[in-house]
């Protein structure tokens, strides 16, 4: 059964939700088949599937594709859509582009910062928004951890504070210290849904490209469950043989 956000929401404290992204369809059908509550759309897709080097290369067009392709491999799960690079910089455009991801197949949008009259606008509007905050790609000039100092951890805290109120319905905190993960997570009423930020908040979400070891680099605080890489090229290796040696087909 696909879950709201608020439905999501009323897990804190008595369920961790686990949550993965996915960019097309048969991944999507394979998480929702699991039971993965909630998928992400991520603009991550820019650098682990479409070869990009910053998530800043992606468009509202590749989002919407994406999302269009997920929302057809899981008809039933709640899936967000990442709003992408420099489409939420007014309240009018936020509210144009979220509706955009809404009318692809996503049930949620996600968008990075500090765009408190972005989430004001686009919940007024119906639309049920993610925060994003802790080290956010789209405006990083590093993937270092961030919130290592008092003063940038007070400010995330307070940032956090002030995302949901403005309405955000869930909160991403990506590359943090523990504590401070912790931190937010006590602070807020909405859940908190951690990438590299520690044990203590009320959710993980992984690249599921991270999680399948789909690549050749993976951020420290990703885990790898398979080596998929790997096995590509052994698929590859024999086929090729195979066909070489005229043994495939039969
Ligand atoms: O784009 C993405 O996949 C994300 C996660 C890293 C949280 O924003």
């Amino acid at each position: 059964m696909k879950l709201s956000l608020q439905a999501l929401a009323s897990l804190k404290g008595k369920q961790r939700i686990a949550m993965l992204t996915a960019y097309n369809c048969p991944v999507a059908r394979s998480l929702e088949q699991a039971g993965i509550p909630v998928i992400l759309v991520g603009d991550s897709v820019g650098m682990v599937e479409m070869g990009f080097a910053s998530t800043r290369d992606v468009t509202m067009e590749h989002m919407l594709y994406h999302v269009a392709a997920v929302r057809r491999g899981a008809p039933n799960t709640h899936i967000i859509g990442d709003l992408p690079h420099l489409s939420y910089e007014s309240p009018t455009q936020a509210v144009e582009n979220a509706k955009k991801l809404i009318a692809a197949g996503a049930d949620s949008v996600k968008l990075e910062g500090p765009y408190f009259d972005a989430i004001e606008h686009i919940c007024a509007a119906g639309i049920e928004v993610v925060a994003h905050t802790g080290l956010t790609p789209q405006k990083a000039t590093s993937f270092k951890k961030v919130g290592r100092d008092a003063q940038e951890a007070e400010q995330i805290l307070l940032d956090s504070i002030k995302l949901q109120n403005a309405g955000a319905g869930m909160l991403v905190v990506e590359h943090i210290p523990a504590e401070l993960g912790a931190k937010i997570t006590a602070e807020l009423n909405i859940p908190t849904i951690g990438i590299g930020a520690g044990a203590q908040t009320d959710g993980q979400v992984l690249v599921i490209n991270d999680a399948l070891g789909i690549g050749d680099y993976w951020p420290p605080f990703s885990k790898q469950y398979a080596q998929m890489s790997d096995r590509i090229l052994e698929v590859a290796n024999q086929y090729k043989n195979e066909v070489e040696a005229k043994t495939f087909p039969e």
